[in-house]
């Protein structure tokens, strides 16, 4: 069996080089190598692990992931994806987000679960006490935890929506989808008091707090769990950058609820708030559009170059990534898929 090298390049121009024998996937010979990448399933479906391939020839075995997008050239998911030649791969975040230990798997059980908004739960865990860390938790606000079905092994990343503390606690907003195996457990068999094995913190969408740049952050869904937090710690550490939040929503019931938007404000007195409502109700003060289309406009009246931080699904964040190339003001987008 040939052995070949990989080298990643990570957004901030670190390269890191190792090497990976023809029939092996690229992840698992980075993780053999000590270099522990974003992901989940190792089996094609979660998406986590999408890269781009920017020199030599390589080959894909089958995947179920809609994150794949077809039409961008050397696009490749790092657990599917085998060296035919030595190959350059760009990764779409720093080297920070590359771990040099296995991601830690630690038991929680669950403290509360109750009804969000629309289809969502607020879900929280409480970390049991482990013997390195007693009960705190350390993340980067952004990051998720992966949550594994009890007797199986099934696991499903979510977001944190609160901030690292020593309590342990772990607060999620879960979107429960029709079909969805973790949702269909949290629906119909999770009770207060279950034990859940939780195994994270993962993720590459944290916040660049050595730019200078205004702020915008931009969700839907869901994926106001990881803004939350985001917003929470800058609020907690009283930053005074420019801070702009969009939400969007289809209709008006699907919006954050407005204690949490005023909880945020209270503590980042600078954050203005746009609430976007593609079909709304007579009567309705705020933007009419989506997202990216409030998005727009908030750019048109901007004249610095952003950072954007969006979350959300993958359409949202394409219109998100193609106006800002439309703009051309050089406005940096740093995404999470739901
Ligand atoms: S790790 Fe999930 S698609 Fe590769």
């Amino acid at each position: 069996m040939s052995e070949l090298e990989v080298t990643l390049v990570t957004r901030d121009g670190a390269e890191l080089r190792f090497p990976c024998a023809q029939a092996e996937n690229v992840l698992g010979a980075s993780e053999a190598a000590g270099y522990y990448l974003p992901a989940m399933c190792h089996e094609g479906t979660c998406g986590l692990c999408h890269a781009r391939v920017t020199e030599g020839k390589y080959t894909m075995g089958p995947h179920n992931s809609a994150a794949l997008r077809a039409d961008v050239p050397g696009e490749v998911l790092l657990c599917r994806c085998s060296p035919d030649e030595d190959l350059t791969v760009a990764l779409p975040y720093n080297q920070a987000q590359i771990l040099r230990y296995k991601v830690p798997v630690r038991q929680a059980v669950i403290e509360t679960m109750a009804p969000a908004w629309q289809d969502a739960v607020a879900l929280t865990l409480r970390l049991q006490p482990d013997a390195a860390t007693g009960t705190a938790v350390e993340f980067s606000p952004g990051q998720y935890m992966e949550l594994t079905i009890p007797g199986t092994e099934i696991r499903r990343a979510y977001s944190l929506a609160n901030l690292p503390n020593w309590e342990g606690r772990l607060d999620f907003l879960i979107r429960l989808a029709p079909n969805g195996m973790f949702s269909t457990w949290l629906r119909e068999q999770a009770r207060v008091g279950d034990a859940i094995t939780v195994r994270g913190p993962s993720g590459s969408f944290i916040l660049d707090e050595t730019s200078v740049r205004p702020r915008c952050f931009v969700g839907g869904g869901c994926g106001l769990a990881p803004i939350l937090s985001m917003l929470r710690h800058l609020g907690e550490f009283q930053d005074s950058q420019p801070t702009h939040l969009i939400f969007g929503a289809n209709r008006q019931a699907e919006l954050v609820p407005a204690a949490e938007v005023e909880a945020v404000s209270a503590a980042l007195p600078q954050l203005g708030v746009t609430l976007a409502v593609t079909s709304p109700e007579e009567g309705w003060q705020g933007f009419q559009g989506t997202a990216p289309a409030a998005l727009e406009v908030y750019l048109s009246q901007a004249d610095e170059p952003m950072d954007i931080y969006a979350c959300g699904p993958p359409k949202m964040l394409e219109a998100v990534e193609k106006l800002v190339e439309k703009r051309g003001r050089g406005d940096r987008v740093i995404a999470e898929r739901l």
